[in-house]
């Protein structure tokens, strides 16, 4: 049967919203003294109160967004592909490790500094690229989360489709950023999209790999939320192959990521076909359904690539514990998606400020309370497999979200 469905674009929804209280949903009961309560507990931290700056947790940074989001961008933020099954590893993959911890360490200086293709890096931690979700809550996009990552001395991944413009972001910034091809057209559309990222200055060229064909994601589908799923011949993205790899590199002039890579295989292949970075990836489940865990093919991704390559990872990443853990297993930056969309709909470029700096702060704390005090000395040793507690979700990191979200309270 088909479903009857409204459409409706993320900014409608957003300008829907406006003028209305930022409330999508409504109360579940229609109990006058049920709905006084639940309005009374749905804002207990008095989110509205604070500037995105004064943020003290990444739970209120997700908090505000869940009350600011009408429901249709928030499950496009936040769901993923067909059951959500690697959604929902990802995270469980994170939370089925627990930390080791040594005491009475001098934890007073603790260098969380690093590089990537060269390029230092105040802390391990990068905003992933999230396609023009960022244009359609803010009306920057690129520019903003290019400055907010650059004030806390990280780069940020500037997608495709990212708004203004690839060279909006890139000029907002002295800081080399990392342009990120999603192929939408032909050979020819790529030759100008690379061109321009070659005149813009961007450091390096990723190509995300893990996306021939557009994953279903059914709340977007049900909801009426328009998916774009690129122009021209749409065969030409389901033909790329690894030679492809290499003609983008040579028309590029520049270093190159490959992103999507969740095999020992592929990773080797990626290395010869000219990656000078692999970054282990399933697109945060939102591409293929039951696939594994990002954490759980790291290491597998790690001794394949054998130093060769610089390794990356994002997939579930919500708290510094998370981090620390990609980190463990040979990570050598972890990008955060969907914390950067919540950060960015929460509080704009302070924002997303805030929560990299919350994430710093997070990383800090562990490894202090770990004995650790740089992240060179982090690897598999600090970590043991552990039953999983709860149910793990895009949601499970932050309990009073979590509550919010099953009390359907914005
Ligand atoms: C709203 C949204 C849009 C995304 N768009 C892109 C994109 O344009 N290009 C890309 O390579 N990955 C894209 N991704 C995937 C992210 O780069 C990243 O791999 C993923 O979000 C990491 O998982 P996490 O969301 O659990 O942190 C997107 C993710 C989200 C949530």
């Amino acid at each position: 049967m088909a479903v009857a469905r409204k459409k409706t674009t993320v900014k409608k929804s957003l300008s829907k919203a406006k003028g209305k209280k930022a409330v999508a949903r409504k109360p579940a009961s229609k109990n006058a003294s049920a709905a006084k309560v639940s309005k009374k507990t749905s804002n207990p931290l008095g989110l509205e109160k604070k500037a995105p700056g004064q943020f003290d947790t990444l739970q209120e940074i997700a908090l505000a967004a869940h009350r600011k989001l009408p429901a249709p961008v928030w499950d496009h933020l936040m769901g993923g592909a067909d059951s959500e099954m690697t959604l929902r590893r990802n995270r469980a993959g994170l939370d089925a490790l627990a930390l080791r911890q040594r005491v009475l360490v001098d934890v007073r200086h603790i260098d969380l500094s690093t590089t990537l293709l060269g390029q230092d890096l105040a802390f391990p931690v990068f905003p992933a690229p999230v396609g023009g979700f960022l244009g359609k809550v803010h009306h920057e996009g690129g520019p903003a989360v290019a400055r907010a990552a650059d004030s806390r001395g990280t780069t940020a991944f500037i997608a495709t489709a990212a708004k203004p413009s690839l060279e909006a972001a890139q000029e907002a910034v002295k800081r080399k950023l990392i342009f990120q091809l999603y192929v939408r057209g032909d050979r020819t559309w790529i030759e100008g999209i690379l061109d321009r990222v070659r005149k813009a200055e961007y450091g390096a060229l990723c190509v995300t790999v893990d996306r021939n064909f557009y994953g279903r994601r059914e709340r977007d589908i049900v909801s009426g939320l328009p998916v774009k799923e690129g122009f021209g011949d749409q065969s030409f993205q389901a033909s790329l192959n690894w030679k492809d790899l290499v003609w983008m590199k040579e028309r590029v002039g520049l270093p190159l990521i490959a992103k999507g890579i969740a095999t020992a295989e592929d990773a080797v292949l990626a290395i010869e076909h000219g990656a000078d970075v692999v970054y282990v990836s399933n697109h945060g489940g939102r591409q293929l359904d039951h696939a594994q865990g990002s954490i759980e093919v790291l290491a597998e991704v790690v001794k394949a690539v054998a130093g060769r390559a610089e390794v990356l990872a994002d997939g579930g990443v919500q708290r510094g514990t998370d981090v620390v853990k990609m980190l463990c297993l040979g990570a050598k930056a972890v990008g955060v998606g969907k914390l950067l969309g919540l950060a960015l709909s929460a509080g704009g470029e302070a924002g997303v400020a805030r929560m990299l700096e919350l994430m710093e702060l997070e990383v800090r704390t562990v490894m202090g309370l770990m004995g650790v005090t740089s992240i060179k000395q982090l690897g598999p040793q600090w970590l043991r497999e552990v039953p999983i507690l709860g149910t793990p979700s895009s949601v499970s990191a932050y309990p009073l979200l979590e509550d919010a979200v099953r009390r359907n309270a914005r």
